[in-house]
């Protein structure tokens, strides 16, 4: 008799909207690797008893997103070093009786950057706005690239301080907040706010940009998001959402779990075309 197909999934709240299903499914099929994956929508209270009746029940991993990334640091038995760097977890792996938490966003997005988009970041300047969870997960990966430095700026200058304090000896990192930054132009802004999601944008001086910017935001939508707009109409040559991150981030996930790399390009071509 065949075995029942390996059982993955993601959780979130809400998840409804979440693409990794189908980036997943499109992986599986891709590499010929006979899984199922789900999306569970799972309020705060209710995490760790759903999360634990998962791999009780033979579930093999799980993608954690938002609200949970942070809360799921506690969910696992063993930790990857990047994901105790990021002091947050977006997947967990059942694996030899252990749940390990890895986080893969950083490693997602470097690899969006890097690969995909041909960047290359050592000795390059780099503006972070925000402070929040979103930022904390791809400080490593970025200063061990090597740029010149890194400015986090913040709406609330002290988290923007001590987030840049907590990274010192990984590199040249430094915090402040919207406005108070020296004004020379950088080589990649990246917006890790959650500001976009509500059609704001921080007050960036102008001079911080210049054509040659590249613009790259962590969030992602149908369509361009309010970071990309903006940065488009201050004449910014290559302003990206966070789809290629995405597919990036579920692509580590995928091999950390079934021990093979799957394509991306196909996929994130897919999601494109979907999401407008
Ligand atoms: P995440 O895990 O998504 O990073 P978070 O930890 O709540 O979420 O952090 C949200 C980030 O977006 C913070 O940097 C926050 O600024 P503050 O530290 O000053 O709160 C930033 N943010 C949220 N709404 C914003 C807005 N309207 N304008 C500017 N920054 C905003």
């Amino acid at each position: 008799m065949s075995q029942p197909p390996d059982s993955y999934g993601v959780v979130g709240h809400p998840v409804a909207h979440s693409l990794s299903p189908f980036i997943h499914a499109m992986f599986a099929r891709a590499t010929a690797q006979q899984l199922t994956y789900r999306a569970w929508d799972v309020a705060p209270p209710e995490l760790l008893q759903r999360v634990a009746e998962f791999f009780a029940g033979g579930g093999r991993g799980l993608n954690i997103t938002l609200p949970h990334k942070i809360a799921a640091v506690d969910l696992a038995q063993q930790l990857t070093e990047r994901a105790a760097h990021a002091a947050a977890v977006n997947t967990l792996a059942a694996q030899d009786g252990v749940i390990l938490g890895d986080n893969t966003d950083g490693a997602g997005l470097v690899r969006d950057l890097c690969h995909n988009q041909g960047l290359t970041l050592a000795g390059s300047r780099i503006l972070i706005l925000g402070a929040g969870g979103a930022t904390r997960g791809i400080l490593a990966p970025l200063l061990e690239l090597q740029p010149q430095g890194i400015v986090i700026a913040n709406r609330t200058a002290e988290r923007a301080q001590s987030l840049a304090a907590a990274f010192a000896d990984l590199g040249t990192v430094g915090g402040t907040g919207f406005g108070q930054f020296d004004a020379q132009p950088f080589d990649l802004i990246i917006n890790a706010t959650s500001a976009s999601l509500s059609g704001e944008m921080p007050p960036l001086p102008a001079a911080a940009l210049t054509p040659d910017t590249v613009c790259y935001d962590l969030a992602y939508g149908k369509g361009d998001t309010p970071f990309v707009v903006w940065a488009r109409q201050r004449g910014c040559r290559r302003a990206l959402s966070g789809l290629g991150m995405l597919v990036e981030q579920a692509a580590e996930s995928f091999e950390l779990w079934r021990g093979v790399r799957p394509a991306t390009a196909e996929v994130l071509a897919a999601l494109r075309a979907r999401q407008g």
